[in-house]
């Protein structure tokens, strides 16, 4: 669990009407527990997904590969390969149109479960106390029946698409990364790409305990490095390295005990960076023996302790 080759994941087909796309769920096959991560393939000159927005969830997507234009609130945009698109929680209405080679682009999505009642009798759903008419059959169907979608000529690109060669780039002597979803420009996640050059090794090995981050490798390889807290390790986690290369995608949910680093190998590896913003969230550096209260801005370093530190032996009598 954690780690999955997009080559060994099946696709699902979704088409009718104007849509026709493959999906894959990359993020459920590598155990995402509170993000998607989901490749789809667009066929030419098709839609995804009927135009549609959300009132929780926030999308960030990738173009690997093709071309098209994103549909938003009734104008579109060209797309390329490498370019980023950020639909933020309650904003735009979105799809997006395959090109006459298709689209592929991966979707990084934030999950947001909802209490609902169903009741199956009488079609009625409740949302909060009031209760509303549900329906079974297949809106799809409805918007296959409809006029197909308006597509005017592409109008000049907004702020949330942008290309990895627009993004502001952070060079260091270990990687290259492109800033494509700053706190500027998403609020539920963030978003980078990255190029570890060779031998060189990523953020410090860390574990979160609250947020989420997935990782899709793009070319080259390496090794995922896993890093059991001590906690972990005295329950029989050991450290290892795993070998990793392009198509790997690896889902590190929060709270496992396990800290996780990348090393380029010879080539260097690229890899997309994506992780959930939570201000509660508190991160472990096994090797400095750190801690990182994200929301707080302050890290500081304390003394672990053994389970049974300070405890007196209860097979003694206590006075
Ligand atoms: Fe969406």
């Amino acid at each position: 669990m954690g780690i999955v080759h997009w080559d060994d994941i099946d696709g699902h087909r979704a088409a009718k009407g104007e849509m026709d796309a493959t999906w894959q769920q990359l993020g459920k096959a590598a155990g995402a527990v509170g993000i998607g991560v989901n490749r789809m393939r667009v066929a030419p000159g098709r839609l995804p997904t009927p135009p549609h927005s959300h009132g929780a969830s926030e999308e960030i997507y990738y173009v690997l590969g093709g071309a098209g234009l994103a549909w938003q609130d009734e104008q579109v945009h060209e797309l390329r390969a490498g370019d980023c698109v950020i639909h933020r929680a309650d904003e735009m209405e979105h799809t997006f149109i395959a090109g006459p080679d298709g689209l592929d682009c991966l979707v990084f999505g934030t999950r947001h479960p909802t209490e609902f009642g169903w009741l199956p009798r009488s079609g009625a759903v409740r949302i909060g106390w009031p209760w509303i008419e549900g329906r079974v059959d297949d809106p799809w169907d409805v918007e296959a029946e409809g006029p197909q979608l308006a597509v005017g000529d592409p109008a000049p690109r907004p702020p949330n698409i942008i290309n990895i060669d627009e993004a502001e780039r952070d060079v260091t002597r270990r990687r290259d990364t492109a800033l494509l979803a700053t706190d500027e420009r998403s609020v539920l996640a963030g978003f980078y790409w990255e190029r570890l050059f060779p031998g060189a090794i990523g953020a410090p090995p860390h574990c979160h305990s609250e947020e989420e981050e997935a990782f899709v490798m793009l070319e080259g390889d390496g090794t995922l490095g896993l890093w059991p807290s001590p906690r972990a390790a005295s329950s029989g986690s050991v450290r290892e390295d795993v070998p990793i290369r392009a198509g790997h995608v690896v889902v590190r949910p929060p709270g496992t005990r396990i800290a996780h680093s990348f090393r380029a190998g010879p080539n260097g590896l690229t890899m997309l960076i994506y992780g959930t913003r939570k201000t509660n969230d508190m991160c472990w550096y096994p090797r400095s023996n750190k801690i990182s209260w994200r929301g707080l801005g302050v890290i500081g370093r304390i003394e672990s302790l053994d389970y049974y530190d300070g405890e007196p032996d209860d097979d003694e009598e206590q006075p």
